[in-house]
């Protein structure tokens, strides 16, 4: 999507884009938590077996579709659960309705609501909510990465073998058996691996300095749009193992010097080339 808007300042407009997003996404968030007594445990699947979707994760997309759409009718939105919007703003949105689905169907607290903004093609606003601990991870282009309104920053760590490295696996089994050979591979040389299972949260947890690193092959733009944008803010590299910026293909995001040892150890292993 390219368009002309040369009086546009992407500073102003992500700061508005984000206030308007984190409303919703808290709102949002309550939305998922009044629902969760209709949890069907055996619910519908998406890409594979195991790829859980549930009517809270409709409903909040359509919440927050309704919502951006009735704030700025002319704006592009791009959700997980089928939204698709084309405007003329040149802002596109990308919503992940529940960023962790697994973990909200089982009831495991690291699930979130994710907002991203793009203006032009360039990310501009990100905000993430996780309703369970009431915490909002909140950044606009140029103005820094927040929690709950408190400025956070990403670890300096400038080591492998005491960095603590969150990944994530896809649903399809071939996919998971590669990512499996990497992840025996990688073990022996960091501290630990964490899986949390929402791939916002895990880039909200390298923003906030609770892991070192995140990487993860195969996520979708709407797993990724804020918490990239969190990340970046925070002071950390977020890209993909080739000099390009983080795809479906691959997202590795650290502080600049874990980032890039890391790249060339995952590099090394082919990480960003499995099925
Ligand atoms: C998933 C989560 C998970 C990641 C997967 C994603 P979903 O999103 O972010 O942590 O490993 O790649 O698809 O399906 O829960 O929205
Ligand atoms: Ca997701």
């Amino acid at each position: 999507m390219s368009s002309n808007h040369p009086r546009t300042d992407p500073r102003s407009l992500g700061l508005e884009l984000r206030e308007l997003a984190s409303g919703l996404a808290v709102e949002a968030g309550e939305l998922i938590e009044s629902m969760r007594s209709e949890v069907d445990m055996a619910g519908d699947t998406k890409s594979s077996a195991t790829d859980v979707v549930t009517a809270a994760d409709k409903a909040s997309e359509a919440f927050i579709m309704e919502r951006l759409l009735a704030a700025r009718p002319d704006d592009s939105i791009l959700g997980e659960e089928g939204g698709d919007v084309h405007g003329t703003s040149g802002v596109r949105w990308l919503i992940d309705p529940i960023d962790g689905t697994t973990n909200y169907v089982y009831d495991i607290p690291a699930y979130s609501v994710s907002i991203g903004a793009e203006f032009d093609d360039e990310m501009i606003a990100g905000v993430v909510y996780e309703p369970k601990s009431n915490t909002c991870y909140e950044a606009s282009i140029g103005s820094g990465a927040f929690r709950n309104g408190e400025p956070i920053t990403c670890n300096a760590k400038a080591e492998l073998a005491t960095a603590l490295v969150a990944t994530g696996f896809g649903y399809s089994p071939e996919r998971r058996a590669g990512q499996a050979e990497v992840l025996v591979s990688l073990l022996p040389d960091v501290r630990d691996i964490r899986r949390f299972g929402s791939a916002a949260l895990d880039l909200c947890a390298v923003a906030d300095g609770r892991v070192d690193a995140y990487y993860e092959k195969g996520l979708n733009p709407w797993d990724l749009a804020a918490g990239w944008l969190i990340a970046t803010e925070a002071g950390a590299i977020a890209a993909d193992l080739r000099d390009g910026p983080p795809s479906p293909e691959f997202v590795l995001a650290g502080g600049p010097a874990l980032f890039e040892l890391l790249r060339d150890r995952l590099v090394a292993l082919e990480a960003d080339r499995l099925p």
